[in-house]
């Protein structure tokens, strides 16, 4: 593995490789204006914890409270746009027999960036749902004013009359399967793994690395701070998605046109 830079060694890890994993965290729609989980909660939200919202305890404690936090969520979700290491995703698809983007985020952006391979793992900010029978119920639906002081009335299911819950997991909930058994596919197929934008301290996501460097992978990280992972990955980039992306897409297309 030659070259000192970290661009260097990405592009020469991926240059060989035919099926690329990519995981990716809230770091990867920081640069689109969607706050990390553990950035500090700006405004009315500043005086709660995340990890006392997004709990199915404290729904059942407060169901407007919680419900309105993801609503909020959910319009800033729609407020926002790809960037360009979302782009750059899009154009590193093309280059590969396989690529699969595994994702923690909840927001939707890998989507509208037009990536057409993603498994959310944690669901999705578009997927409420009645929290009996799972009927989907359609955010857009709902006033504008709601979400603006946490005392909405939780909206109830048209069908069934049950509350509707944001379809995203909960601590203490279990993710998906399919999305589970997908991702685990992918990352023990994989010849490369990109690890974007994530702290890397939540399992079971953050094993999904560990699993694919077990058979071969390389694993390339990049995030502005070090994590767990930074001294066990074939490469630890440390620089922001919307850099790093586009610079990696450009060094492959540069050694191709050679
Ligand atoms: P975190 O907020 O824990 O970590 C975000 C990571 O992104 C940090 O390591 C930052 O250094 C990094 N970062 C910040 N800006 C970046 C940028 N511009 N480019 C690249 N990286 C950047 O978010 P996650 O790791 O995604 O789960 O958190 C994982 C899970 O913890 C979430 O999905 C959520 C929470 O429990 C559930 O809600 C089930």
């Amino acid at each position: 593995m030659s070259g000192a830079d970290p661009l260097t060694r990405s592009a020469e890890c991926l240059a060989d490789a035919q099926r690329v994993v990519v995981l990716t965290g809230a770091g990867m729609s920081r640069e689109s204006g969607v706050p990390t989980f553990r950035d500090a909660l700006t405004g009315l939200w500043s005086r709660y914890d995340p990890m006392q919202l997004a709990t199915p305890e404290a729904f059942a404690h407060d169901p407007s409270l919680v419900f309105d936090w993801y609503f909020e969520r959910w319009r800033r979700a729609r407020a926002a746009s790809p960037h360009a290491g979302h782009d750059a995703l899009v154009r590193l698809a093309l280059r590969f027999e396989r690529f699969t983007i595994i994702t923690q985020n909840v927001d939707g952006l890998h989507q509208r960036a037009g990536s057409s391979e993603v498994i959310e793992l944690h669901g999705s900010l578009e997927a409420f749902r009645c929290s009996d029978e799972g009927h989907p119920w359609d955010p857009s639906q709902f006033g504008a004013s709601a979400g603006a002081d946490h005392s909405t009335a939780v909206p109830v299911c048209d069908a069934c009359g049950a509350s509707i819950r944001p379809g995203v997991v909960w601590f203490g909930e279990s993710l998906p399967d399919n999305a589970v058994r997908s991702a685990w596919a992918s990352v023990e197929a994989a010849d490369a793994v990109l690890v974007v934008g994530t702290s890397a301290i939540v399992y079971p996501a953050a094993e999904l690395p560990l699993v694919a460097q077990r058979q071969g992978a390389s694993v390339i990280e990049i995030n502005p701070d070090r994590t767990p992972l930074s001294q066990v990955t074939t490469v630890a980039w440390v620089e922001r998605a919307g850099a790093a992306l586009p610079a990696l897409v450009k060094r492959l297309e540069q050694t191709e046109s050679k």
